[in-house]
């Protein structure tokens, strides 16, 4: 039997933080969650779009038990304000779904002077899921979700001496390495809550081919780059439903025998049910995920205290 929204559990009394959630993907997460009677912090940038996405819940689900929470993570910064204020709301976080993304964007510095495409789908979740721990390890059983793509295999293990790609920067190399780095990250820190005996789960998926907004936004930030128009032309024809492509991020939060360090995507990859699915070679490169973590804490300064309160 397929995988499906009407096997998540009762979420009450369970709080869920969602980045992205103002669109695409996360906004489908999060409706779900709220569905089940989870209490849903909507980590979002663009505030307008964030108050319209709420509002379209609660269309929908008149009950429904959402927050926003300001949130741009191509700044370190407002990853700390952020990490701040729902830690003083809420001492216990259930479910952290890392999931905002850009992808294949032209070669742009943050404020803290990183690769935008490794900013913001990699480094912003680090430091941010290391900045929530402290309310994770108070929950039994917290689930972090880490976001992949198929782009991954485009993408190189992170150099530590060049990061950020300062040299022949490419859109798509920069979006694969950033999300390589989700799974050594995810990987890593379910290896980490293991050896801890901390008992949450860090969890990867893979949505598949989706029709969200974040093909059309590569074309509008390119200028209307190749590539970025083939992606989203085909997205359009053959793209799944956003309602779709939330389901192995969904079964990740909520299946209670999802597997931590595991991998959940679409049966056929790109289309399908929601399915646990191996992950092979350098997904596995135990060297990569100690650079990555170190590289890490280097650029963000942030690290991860990993002893239950
Ligand atoms: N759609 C697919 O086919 C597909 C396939 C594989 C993987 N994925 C992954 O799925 C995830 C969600 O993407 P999506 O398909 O739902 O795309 P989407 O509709 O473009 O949504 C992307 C989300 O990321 C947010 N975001 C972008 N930059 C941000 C920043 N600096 N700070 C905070 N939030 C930011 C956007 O919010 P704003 O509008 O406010 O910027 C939006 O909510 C991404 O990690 C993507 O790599 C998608």
């Amino acid at each position: 039997m397929a995988w499906t929204t009407a096997d998540i559990l009762d979420q009450s009394r369970r709080v869920a933080v969602v980045t992205g959630a103002n669109g695409g993907l996360g906004l489908e997460v999060a409706k779900e969650l709220a569905r089940r009677g989870g209490h849903v912090v909507m980590a979002a940038r663009d505030q307008a779009k964030a108050e319209a996405a709420r509002e379209s819940i609660r269309g929908e689900i008149p009950d429904a038990s959402l927050e926003l929470q300001p949130l741009d993570l191509a700044s370190q910064g407002s990853v700390g304000e952020a990490a701040a204020s729902i830690l003083a709301d809420h001492p216990r976080i259930n479910i952290l779904v890392n999931n905002a993304g850009v992808m294949g964007i032209l070669e742009w510095r943050t404020e803290d002077g990183f690769e935008t495409q490794l900013a913001v789908n990699h480094l912003g979740h680090f430091a941010l899921t290391a900045q929530l721990l402290p309310a994770l390890l108070q929950s039994t059983g917290a689930r972090v979700v880490s976001v992949t793509s198929t782009g991954r295999h485009a993408g190189r293990a992170v150099d530590p001496a060049n990061p950020h790609l300062s040299v022949r920067y490419d859109p798509w190399r920069a979006y694969g390495q950033s999300k390589l780095a989700n799974v050594h990250f995810a990987l890593e820190l379910d290896r980490r809550f293991r050896a801890a005996g901390v008992p949450a789960r860090s969890i990867v998926v893979h949505p598949g081919f989706t029709n969200t907004d974040l093909q059309a936004r590569s074309v509008r930030e390119t200028g209307g780059g190749r590539s970025q128009r083939f992606f989203h032309a085909a997205v359009r024809r053959v793209g799944m439903t956003p309602a779709q492509g939330a389901l192995p991020l969904l079964r990740a939060a909520t299946d209670p025998r999802a597997v931590g360090g595991a991998l959940y995507t679409p049966q056929w990859v790109n289309w399908g049910a929601p399915v646990r699915r191996p992950l092979f070679g350098r997904s596995w490169n135990r060297d990569a995920m100690a650079t990555l973590w170190e590289v890490s804490e280097r650029e963000t300064g942030v690290t991860f205290n990993l002893k239950p309160p």
